[in-house]
């Protein structure tokens, strides 16, 4: 048995980065997981692995429509599926020892296994059972099925299942058009797939920006998506090597089926805390399943904290790795802090969309008077020579403060332009600011100032 500052139940983007900063702040730390690799969903089967596939079936998107128009001629290449799901391995590989490094590097021991916590102070792995100051729970999601659908990670798959697939599928439906429908959606509608997305509700992606979310579903069905919205989907009937998704539309209660060789689930995750006793110590819980915390991460019981896709808010990596480092400054006796009003939220696609702060139907909602200032990536030359010219940068300001409230980004590198923002945000800065602020020519980051410029006396390049 040994003796512990800290046990961190769980290895993915919270754990691991908790595990990382108690280590720095001079505490005793120990990590539990279970899986093979340390890095959770996230680098295991999710985050990472997509990105890699993203990334690959993008390359070949750009070889098949681009190529010829920039003088590159000669044979597009084809997929050698074996091969990519390799170089997905491969990514992962590199990502999950490079946390087993970080690991040594600060002394963090790894506790291999899968652990419960029979008392406050204890964690018990196997038939071991040690002994912590502080236990953090940062044990994760795992994906929420439908009824009537029943996953078997081969026809009827997950994510998990959807990131390696023995073959390219021909025929996809997808049941959700969140994050991970498109994501996914999109890399094998790049691979050659049909694919059919069915979405309960009118819009894609819920919660995101209604202009936004119309022009990216105007891209995907371009890039060759279909979409079937307004559908609750009823059941899949799995066959030997197909399976039968019945829907009904909700405008007029109509049944309608579509057969397809694989099915990817993708509605939603839950928490997951299976194992560990929660209900046994009286661990109070939220009524959608999650692990209650007070303002600083603590649970109902002293001593036990909880973080990440476990607790309430968005189920992103990196707000959790930033609870994993504010609770490790709590249990340091530090200040630890996380602005959830400036957490971005990134979708991967080509162009990718990210976000932080309010909509604009929030905004209105909560009647506010705003001004909004929008720029094309038409007007931006480093996206045209690119052939990225689609999509927008659409800044929302207070209309009296001209502080920025909000910002959505449907373009290249979208993902990493929106930071400029977050920091902005993070300071209190108005768009003016942005706009006084010299941007590099020719940037991407061009946008971003325009649609500042935008919210002021306009935009140059509109
Ligand atoms: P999601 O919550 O983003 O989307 C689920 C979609 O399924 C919704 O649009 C919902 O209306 C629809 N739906 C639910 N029931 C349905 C039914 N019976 N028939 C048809 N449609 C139905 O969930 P998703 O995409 O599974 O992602 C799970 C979590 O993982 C999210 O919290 C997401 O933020 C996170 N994630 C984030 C990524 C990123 O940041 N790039 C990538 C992948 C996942």
């Amino acid at each position: 048995m040994a003796s512990y500052d800290v046990i961190i139940i769980g290895g993915g983007p919270g754990g691991y980065v908790s595990a990382i900063r108690c280590a720095q702040l001079g505490l005793k730390t120990a990590c539990v997981e279970g899986r093979e690799a340390l890095g959770g969903t996230c680098l295991n089967v999710g985050c990472i692995p997509s990105k890699a596939l993203l990334h690959a079936s993008h390359m070949l998107h750009e070889a098949e429509h681009n190529f010829t128009k920039m003088g590159l001629k000669g044979k597009s290449p084809s997929v050698d599926w074996p091969q990519m799901l390799a170089y997905k391995d491969d990514v992962i590989g590199q990502n999950t020892k490079g946390i087993e490094f970080l690991f040594k590097k600060n002394k963090v021991d790894w506790i291999k296994g899968w652990a419960s916590i029979p008392e406050a102070g204890k964690v018990k792995v196997g038939d071991e059972v040690h002994e912590a100051k502080n236990i953090v729970i940062a044990s994760g999601s795992e994906p929420s099925t439908l009824p009537g659908v029943e996953v078997d990670e081969k026809i009827v798959v997950t994510s998990t299942g959807a990131l390696a697939l023995p073959k390219t599928p021909k025929k996809m439906v997808v049941i959700g058009a969140g994050v991970i429908g498109l994501e996914l959606g999109s890399v094998y509608a790049r691979l050659g797939a049909e694919v059919t997305v069915i979405e309960f509700l009118d819009q894609i992606t819920p919660g995101m920006d209604g202009k936004v979310a119309k022009t990216f579903q105007r891209i995907l069905k371009k890039q060759g998506l279909n979409f079937v919205m307004g559908a609750a989907v009823q059941s899949v009937e799995a066959l030997k090597t197909k399976a039968k998704v019945n829907y009904k539309l909700r405008k007029d209660d109509s049944d309608h089926q579509v057969d397809a060789d694989v099915v990817l689930v993708a509605t939603g995750r839950r928490p997951y805390t299976e194992g560990l006793g929660l209900d046994k110590l009286g661990v109070r819980m939220t009524e959608r399943g999650q692990i209650a915390t007070d303002a600083h991460w603590a649970t109902n019981i002293p001593g036990i904290y909880a973080i990440g896709d476990v607790i309430e808010g968005p189920m992103l990596a990196h707000k959790a790795e930033d609870e994993g480092m504010a609770v490790a400054e709590q249990i340091a006796g530090k200040h630890g802090h996380v602005n959830y009003s400036v957490i971005p939220g990134v979708i991967y696609t080509a162009p990718e969309v990210a976000a932080v702060g309010q909509t604009e139907e929030e905004v209105k909602a909560s009647g506010r008077a705003y001004k909004v200032g929008e720029f094309s990536f038409m007007g931006n030359g480093r996206a045209k020579a690119v052939f990225q010219g689609e999509g927008f940068v659409k800044m929302i300001v207070d209309k009296e403060t001209d502080r920025i409230l909000g910002c959505h980004i449907i373009g290249p590198a979208a993902g990493d332009l929106i930071h400029e923002i977050c920091v902005a945000m993070e300071f209190g800065a108005s768009a003016q600011d942005v706009a006084l602020t010299c941007h590099a020519h020719p940037t991407y980051s061009e946008a971003v100032r325009e649609a500042a410029l935008a919210c002021g006396d306009g935009a140059i390049h509109a």
